[in-house]
């Protein structure tokens, strides 16, 4: 079956060139809940648990929207859904550590993908300079203080300024397709 260009083109066919204007654009039909799953499927993407601490309770989630911001100052972002217990704690201590997980660790990221009762009662771990857990055995780690914080739909965004890293040799732990993945080796330089 010949493969459909969709290059220049949105899902409903329409050229993109025919579509200049931004408020024109907004005020379209948005794609469908399924169209939008489909093409985030598309995306590969490190798996990390955002780690946050209430006082003596210590707090995961894993997460994938997790992004760089800027090198000045050094800084990230994460999505944090509403229905999420991290949200909360995060927004009221303004602290957050992010923790990349290593291919070895997709059972830690089905545990704080869980809601768990304790969240590190099993966990081995340490605590950073802004209070929040250090998962041992990742790839890295982040801590930050939230600089902004933002609401869009459904979730919050929190972009951190980061107050200490830490790095290792592990290799990262990818989520793509629904699926647990690793990297598979170099692309083909052609
Ligand atoms: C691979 C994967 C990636 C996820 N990424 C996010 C994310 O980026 N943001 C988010 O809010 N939830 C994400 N989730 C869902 C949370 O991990 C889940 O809702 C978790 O239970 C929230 O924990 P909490 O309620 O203790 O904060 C992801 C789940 C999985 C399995």
């Amino acid at each position: 079956m010949a493969q459909r260009d969709i290059s220049r083109s949105n899902t409903r066919g329409t050229p993109l060139t025919e579509i200049n204007d931004t408020d024109a654009l907004l005020q379209r039909l948005p794609v469908s809940y399924e169209e939008f799953r489909q093409a985030m499927r598309r995306f590969a993407a490190n798996v990390s648990v955002i780690t946050c601490a209430d006082g003596e309770y210590l707090n995961g989630m894993t997460a994938t929207a997790v992004s760089g911001v800027t090198a000045d100052p050094p800084s990230v972002l994460i999505i944090v859904n509403h229905s999420a217990r991290s949200r909360a704690i995060i927004k009221s201590t303004g602290a957050f550590t992010i923790n990349v997980l290593a291919a070895h660790q997709q059972a830690v990221a089905i545990h704080f993908a869980s809601k768990p009762v304790d969240p590190f009662g099993s966990i081995a771990h340490t605590i950073g300079s802004n209070r929040c857990p250090i998962i041992d055995g990742i790839v890295a780690h982040l801590e930050c203080a939230v600089a902004e914080h933002f609401e869009f739909g459904t979730h919050s965004i929190f972009i951190g300024k980061i107050v200490g890293t830490n790095v290792s040799r592990f290799v990262p732990l990818l989520f793509h397709d629904g699926s647990y993945q690793r990297l598979g080796g170099a692309a083909d330089a052609r």
